[in-house]
């Protein structure tokens, strides 16, 4: 059973292409800075699918620990929260807007006092374990979903269609964050930005349970040179060229 999806290259032209399947789970992984949430939100749009940003719901939890004064390395207490509270998506809007108890907390999520803890909330094992479940619940229902994280292909959906990991040099990615803070008319340092960005990475490739590596099989993108448009016009060159070689072995 077939269903028709119209994918609009990043060059511009339309293409409609015979989807083997209904679910189509899309993963991006990646360091901080490396441009996944952008680029997953906008893929999301040219593929027509929806997008999720697994980053959001660490920062969220990291939000609720901040409010209600618990430190991260309270473990038991920060993973009380995860369950007293409840995760969503306003998936009327584009990108989905998270939720806390209803309440929309987006804008608040990349505050530096949420940054600065949200590692080692995120290195929580305990934790992990509620969010991959979480996760994994997200996209039953929503099965054409692009996601993106730090453990989404190699993890939570190692069985994903297409699996991508994107990278860059932390002085671009220190580059890129500061130039976001500019935009929002906060004040920042980049060398400040580029030593937290390394130590992120650190505690996010060294830790113990699902740390950020490149997925089996996924495609390794480097997006120093890279704008968002073009990055995003390879990604969805790949996406075709992955079911127009599967369209080709069902035939
Ligand atoms: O992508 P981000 O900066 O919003 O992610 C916030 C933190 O959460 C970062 O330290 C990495 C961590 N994270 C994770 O461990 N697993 C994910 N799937 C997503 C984010």
């Amino acid at each position: 059973m077939n269903r028709r999806m119209m994918i609009e290259s990043g060059r511009g032209d339309l293409a409609i292409e015979d989807l083997p399947s209904p679910n189509m789970i899309v993963t991006i992984d990646g360091p901080a800075g490396s441009g996944k949430t952008t680029v997953a939100h906008s893929l999301a749009r040219h593929l027509g699918l929806d997008s999720l940003d697994t980053g959001a719901m660490y920062r969220s939890i990291a939000l609720l620990a901040i409010e209600a004064g618990v430190p991260p390395d309270n473990h038991e207490a920060v993973v009380a929260l995860a369950s007293e509270h409840r995760i969503d998506f306003d998936w009327t809007c584009v990108p989905p807007r998270i939720l806390l108890d209803g309440r929309d907390v987006d804008d608040r999520l990349r505050h530096s006092d949420v940054s600065e803890i949200v590692s080692r909330i995120a290195g929580i094992p305990a934790l992990r374990t509620v969010m991959v479940r979480a996760q994994r619940e997200i996209a039953s229902r929503h099965p054409r979903l692009v996601t993106e994280g730090r453990d989404q292909g190699s993890v939570v959906f190692p069985d994903a269609e297409v699996r991508f990991y994107l990278d860059a040099d932390a002085g671009v990615r220190a580059t890129r964050r500061a130039l976001e803070m500019q935009r929002r008319g906060e004040a920042c340092d980049v060398n400040e930005i580029r030593h937290a960005i390394e130590a992120r990475d650190e505690s996010d490739r060294g830790r113990k349970d699902a740390p950020l590596t490149v997925p089996a099989g996924a495609i390794r993108i480097d997006t120093g040179d890279l704008t968002v448009e073009q990055v995003v016009s390879v990604l969805v060159d790949h996406v075709r060229a992955s079911f127009d070689s599967e369209k080709d072995d069902g035939s």
